[in-house]
This record gives structure tokens, sequence and C-alpha cells, in this order.
């Protein structure tokens, strides 16, 4: 299916016929939709602007939501909007491609949001039926400007004004978030460039970067409303493990059992939210201890264990990011059992370090500790290294063989949230209520791991969990989904049983 205008099908460029394009144009009812009512997250938007708004006084700032990517040929991936964009604007799964948000200084002091995007053509233009991309009658229901204008509470324009309403402004005094959507970044670039008082391309790439970190860094509290949407997401994902629990039989007997393990998760967010947050991790057996398996292409096998890292986002773009690692025959064996246990140890020892006034680092650290003394006590370490010399993080680490990643990302919006961040303010940022981060040990033994017992190789454990800061602690926001390795058998067999008796 393509449409009469893709650039690249030149064996589709004969003319179309005039009576073909008036009647086209023609014999469709009135458009009388009424506009969208105020969406909840308006309020939420217009809070996040207005603190934005105080860190850039007099500073015209671009926030672009990206357009869509080529997937192949004449075809795109899904979109999804940039997540700074989508903070500030409310804008969640219904995003526009092409969308930018520009918050204009107010002569009085603040800024006044104005979101451009491209609302539909009118029925008797060709865009309507010709644009494949963009067209209505290919893509289905866009809304208009005043749509966005009543459901957001702000102030819409069409995309084609854009590049003249940037021309208006002081170019000095503008920042773009760069990486969101290149054409605009170059776009605003040029205007500095000929507005000449901006400073060197370097000093605005900074300037642009400091735009980008505050925007990822604001997101790093979650008000009471975006904990709310977080606990969506993690019932979705819930949800979806169930599914995964409830299939592993089947996925044992069909062959290519990651791809069917993915392919239903896949199906449960999709239904239960608007996608996966990030491409799953469905790892049977070895392919657990590749640490970012989301090819999914091998066998489930009576006896593996299968490890699953998948999460739902739901239309507002918050998604969950939860890891189990399960036994496909419903029973760990007792070498599984003794891995998961202490991975188990890890992930309790790591929550606990989860309280405001620690460090984001102590997550770490603590489940660290506990990872490298089970690998002390089980003899890995080289001959002679104490727990204390593989602790060192200067001179030691040997431990970090079997488990190199770290224990905990911030999460929300994005699955790795708040990123760009600086060392000071994440990895030594002080925990405060309302963060919401993953804590995620694990223990990788590969199959052709010399320096792993024998009977260990094969075997890869990671469990992780949502939690939330609170005032004087944490609260596990996936708690619902078991995780000791009796509560996961019993888990399964309660999940089996209640899909046999369907
Ligand atoms: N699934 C990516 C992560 O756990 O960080
Ligand atoms: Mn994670
Ligand atoms: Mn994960």
């Amino acid at each position: 299916m393509t449409s009469e205008n893709q650039p690249k099908a030149g064996h589709r460029d004969t003319p179309v016929s005039t009576v073909f394009r008036e009647f086209m144009a023609s014999g469709w009812a009135a458009d009388d939709r009424s506009p969208a009512p105020r969406a909840e997250v308006a309020d939420h938007a217009a809070l996040r602007r207005a603190a934005l708004s105080l860190r850039f006084p007099g500073e015209r700032l671009v926030v672009p939501g990206g357009g869509l990517k080529v997937r192949s040929n004449d075809t795109d991936f899904t979109f999804r909007p940039h997540t700074a964009f989508a903070h500030l604007s409310g804008i969640g799964s219904d995003a526009e491609p092409d969308s930018v948000l520009v918050l204009e200084p107010e002569a009085e002091g603040g800024h006044r949001a104005v979101l451009y995007f491209r609302p539909p053509a009118p029925r008797d233009t060709e865009e309507f039926y010709t644009d494949s991309r963009y067209g209505e009658f290919w893509v289905g229901y866009r809304p208009t400007v005043a749509d966005v204008e009543s459901r957001l509470g702000l102030t819409a324009r069409h995309i084609d004004e854009l590049e003249a309403d940037l021309a208006k402004g002081d170019a000095a005094r503008l920042r773009v978030v760069r990486p969101a959507d290149p054409k605009l970044t170059e776009l605003v670039d040029t205007l500095r460039t000929q507005a000449g008082t901006s400073p060197t391309a370097e000093e605005r790439q900074e300037a642009d970067a400091e735009l980008a970190r505050e925007l990822s860094g604001m997101r790093i509290v979650k008000d009471a409303w975006e904990v709310g949407e977080m606990r969506k997401a993690i019932a979705a994902t819930h949800k979806g493990f169930e599914a995964i629990i409830a299939t592993l039989p089947e996925a044992v007997r069909k062959g290519r059992g990651e791809r069917w393990v993915e392919g239903v998760f896949g199906l449960y967010a999709r239904h239960e939210g608007n996608g996966i947050g990030y491409e799953s991790i469905c790892a049977a057996g070895d392919h657990a201890n590749t640490i970012h398996w989301t090819k999914n292409t091998g066998e489930v096998r009576e006896g593996d264990l299968i490890l699953v890292d998948a999460g739902i986002e739901i239309d507002s773009l918050f998604t969950a990011d939860i890891t189990r690692t399960l036994p496909v025959s419903g029973r760990f064996t007792d070498v599984q059992r003794k891995i998961y246990d202490a991975v188990h140890a890890a992930q309790r020892a790591g929550m606990e370090a989860v309280r405001p006034g620690n460090k984001f680092s102590d997550i770490h650290a603590a489940a660290n500790e506990v990872i490298a003394r089970h690998l002390h006590e089980w003899g890995l370490l080289p001959e002679g290294v104490t727990l204390e010399q593989t602790l060192d993080p200067e001179n030691g680490g040997w431990h970090r063989r079997w488990m190199v990643h770290g224990t905990s990302h911030h999460l929300g919006m994005d699955v790795h949230d708040c990123q760009l961040l600086l060392r000071a303010d994440y990895m030594d940022g002080e925990l405060k209520p309302g963060m919401i981060v993953t804590v995620e040990p694990g223990l990788y033994f590969k199959a052709d791991d010399l320096l792993a017992p024998e009977e260990f190789r094969g075997i890869g454990v990671r469990i992780e969990d949502d939690v939330l800061v609170t005032e004087d602690g944490y609260e596990n926001l996936s708690a619902a989904m078991p995780r000791g390795s009796h509560e996961v058998e019993e888990w399964i067999a309660r999940v089996s049983g209640a899909s046999e008796n369907r």
C-alpha cells in the first residue's frame, strides 16, 4: 500500500486525472467533531512548564517531539514522541509526528506555551487522500488546532508557521533540545548564526545541553499523579508476566519459544497499554547471561530458567521495568535455587538502602556487597582475594565478572529516566521521596565461563523491581509480583493451575 505521492515510487508517477481529483475531494460529510475535553494531564503539564520557565527566564525554548523514522524504504516505525516533549506538553501515545513545543518568553515574565503541529488537511485537499504519511484518508483521525488547545490548555498553531515565528524572535536567546529533531535543530542553528550575536557553536551546544539536562532532571521526583501512572504501568506489566507464566508450556511445545514469550507479552502490552516500554528480553537458558538479549530467537526448554525483563508503557508513556527469572518446569533445581537465592538476598539488601538521605549509589553498593560475599564464599574469586579487596572500587572488582551491570536506575517516562543528569546529581545524588528506581541485581554464569563451577554454567538470574522512595524508606511498587524462590514456584503453580482450569 503506497500513496500517489511517495517520492521513491517511480513506477507510480502516472498523472492522476482531474476527474479523479475532483471526485475524491467531494462528497464527504461536514467535519462536525467537537473539540476534545480538557485532559487530566493538562494541569500537571502546566506545572512542569511553569517550573522550567523559572529556570530559563527570558529565553525561548524549543522542545521538538521528533518525527517519523523510516523502518524500510517508505514504511516507518511506530511513532513515539521524545520524552521531554511528552512530559512538557502532556501528550502521550496520541502524539502527532513533527510536533514542536515552543515556550515563548512573555514581556511581563514567564512563558507562553505554543504547540506547533500538523492538523488534518481539509477533505477537499489532495493531502487528505494522497499523503500516506499524514493524510487522514490514509492514517486516520488527526486532531485539529481546536482539539489540541482544549485538551491541553495551550496555544496551538500549524507547523507551517513555526519557521517564520522562530525567525521573528531574538535568536540569541534561543535553545533547542538537539537530538529530538535534527532538521529543526539545523534551522535553529542557522537562525542563531544569522543573528550573529550568538556565542560560538560549542557554547550554543552547551547551552542546549543544559536545557536537555534540566528537562531530564526535572522528572526525577515524581508527583502523586505520576506515581499513580507508574502503578498502572506496573499492574499492566504484572498481567503480562502472568500471561507469560500461563503460556510457558506452550512456548516449550511450539518451539521458537522465546519469540512466543515475547509475542505474548507484546500482546498484553498493546492491549493493556501503549506498547512495550523497551525491547523485551526473553532469555532462556544460557541466553540469560547475555545482558541485553533482545533477539529472543531461542528455544524454551524444560528444566531451564527463563529470564524475562519486560515492561508495559501506558498511554501517558510511563513504563514499568521488571525482571523475573522463572523455572520453566515450575521448580528450581538446587543449583538454580542457590544462585537465585543469592540474587534475591542482594536485591533485599539493595532495597533496604532505598531511603531518603541515602545516596543513589548506596543501592548498588549494598546489593553488590552481597553478590561479592556469595562469590567469595563459593570460592570463585581468585586465590587469596579477600572480600574487602574485591569490593575496592579502585583496585578490585573481580566479582563484577559475574554482574557487570549496575543495580539501579531511575525509572519513569524513559526506562532509563533522567540519564542526562551529571554524576553529582545522579550517582552521587541523594534519594528523595517521590523518586522511583529499579533494584535489579543479577548473577550470570556463561556456558563457556571456565572460571565458573561447571554446575553453574549456563545459569543466569536477575530480579528487578520498581521501587518508590517514601518519606521514611521505600515502597516496592511491584511487590504484588512474587520474587522469593518458593513464592515464584507457588506463583507459577497458581497461575498455570488457573489457566488449565479456564
Ligand atoms: N531492561 C533494561 C533495564 O533493566 O535496565
Ligand atoms: Mn532496569
Ligand atoms: Mn529491566
